[in-house]
């Protein structure tokens, strides 16, 4: 409880009082009537998550910050209005369905399933234009903001493509919802999955005997009780994404009857991005006023002093579950470059949930000029990661992942041995490079085996 003479952190905090402060990475449309009409419309529209499912998700990563359950997160870089299909949706359901299941079994803790879905429709970018053959045009920002083709009336920011995100993030979530409420029943079952690729693994034994152990406890369970895993456990999953294009999120940010504060109720879980992390910005205005749990990229430039100053902005009662950091530096750096982190935040004694992403530290472009990342040093950030958050009397607490439960080829390696030479052949992303459906179940049998070890 707060003692009463304590001043409301948040009463100078406004849904708007970001729109004073500097924000990067916005685009800049050309019609602003048009855009204004755009935003109004979305204030009215419904809200796509509930603050009850906010609430859930917020108690359950508490959890994960204390050490009994286990976030994972995943999905595209970028999602694509085309791929707004039920067969892509359901595949990368899927696959975090069976991650999450392997996770369960090797680090035998509860899993938060958590989508970079429903809304990840707006991309920061190193640059504000592109040039090619001495032509410039603003860069590709996302399908919410602009179109990817190079052309000058495609890359132009159209106030309409937020309505179509809107919509988009709507009926995906809804066909999640459907989804998680009836049809996937089976796929709790290993039998089921496609695990043909393990074959090629040194390792191909011990991923029998993991996945040959889910099937049995499964079975066990259902035989005890009478009733299927998935009668006996309705999973959930709640959605996440980058929230960058500010007055878009804006609009979606709501009081609720019978409870404090502001809700941001277009995702669950919305994140700060590296790039718009500033103290002294508007997405670090935005977040630190909306109740729901909130993540924060940081990258190798982060210092001790602005990792606990995030923490003091964007948590200022220090609640476990409210704040989660996703670090992303590199294999190469994270055993030099997080230690410092950690160390301050836990002398400081502030709650934090560490998540790793091992992807974007972790982006290469190969001769043929594509954008890859390597199975081993994703794999190998993860373990580093494990031993330094130990290492410092913290734990690791999450993952998130760029992945797809397609058969792409955009990163290089694991079982199934995806070369550069076979790059070309289904490299499907429109920014970065994102597992596929066998990097990603190898990946959790990989981290399945490292969380087991930890509980040694
Ligand atoms: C991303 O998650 O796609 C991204 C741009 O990450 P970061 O902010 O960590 O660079
Ligand atoms: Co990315």
């Amino acid at each position: 409880m707060m003692h009463e003479t304590s001043p409301d952190p948040r009463s100078d905090w406004q849904p708007d009082s970001w729109q004073r402060k500097p924000a990067a990475q916005q685009p800049v449309y050309p019609d602003p009537a048009a855009f204004r009409a755009v935003l109004a419309q979305l204030s009215k529209l419904p809200p796509l998550v509930t603050s009850w499912e906010i609430e859930t998700l917020k108690r359950q990563l508490a959890e994960a910050a204390l050490g009994t359950r286990f976030l994972l997160q995943g999905g595209d870089c970028s999602e694509s209005f085309d791929d707004c299909e039920s067969g892509v949706i359901a595949a990368k359901l899927k696959i975090l369905l069976q991650m999450s299941i392997v996770l369960v079994q090797g680090g035998q803790k509860r899993v938060i399933r958590v989508g970079r879905f429903a809304g990840q429709y707006a991309k920061p970018r190193s640059a504000d234009t592109e040039t090619k053959n001495g032509v410039t045009l603003p860069a590709y920002r996302g399908d919410m903001i602009n179109r990817l083709s190079f052309e000058a009336e495609e890359r132009t920011p159209d106030p309409a493509l937020l309505l179509r995100g809107y919509e988009r993030a709507g009926l995906t979530i809804n066909f999640i919802r459907a989804l998680i409420d009836g049809g996937f029943a089976d796929l709790h079952h290993p039998e089921y999955w496609e695990l043909g690729f393990v074959r090629n693994s040194p390792l191909a034994s011990e991923y029998t005997r993991r996945v040959e152990s889910i099937g049995e406890s499964l079975r066990f369970m259902e035989t005890l009780t009478g009733n299927t895993i998935a009668e006996m456990n309705r999973v959930d999953f709640f959605t996440s994404h980058e929230g960058l294009h500010l007055h878009y999120e804006q609009a979606q940010t709501r009081q609720v009857p019978r409870r404090q504060g502001w809700y941001n109720l277009a995702t669950h879980f919305p994140w700060i991005g590296n790039r718009t992390r500033s103290l002294e910005g508007a997405h670090v205005e935005f977040f630190r006023g909306i109740q729901n749990p909130i993540a924060v990229k940081i990258g190798p430039t982060i210092t001790p002093e602005e990792a606990l100053a995030l923490c003091e902005v964007l948590n200022p009662r220090n609640e476990p579950g409210h704040l989660t950091f996703i670090h992303r530096f590199g294999a190469d750096q994270v055993a030099a470059g997080l230690p410092p982190i950690v160390e301050a935040v836990q002398r400081r004694k502030k709650m934090v949930l560490w998540c790793c992403d091992p992807m974007h530290g972790n982006t290469e472009t190969t001769r043929g000029g594509l954008k890859t990342r390597r199975f081993e040093k994703i794999l190998a950030e993860l373990e580093t990661s494990f031993r330094v958050l130990t290492g410092c009397g913290a734990h690791l607490g999450g993952v998130h992942f760029e992945l797809t439960g397609d058969n792409v080829t955009e990163c290089l390696g694991g079982a199934s041995g995806v070369t550069e030479a076979d790059l070309a052949r289904a490299y499907r992303s429109q920014v970065d490079p994102r597992l596929n459906y066998e990097q990603a179940l190898e990946m959790a049998l990989l981290l399945a085996r490292l969380m087991a070890q930890q509980n040694k």
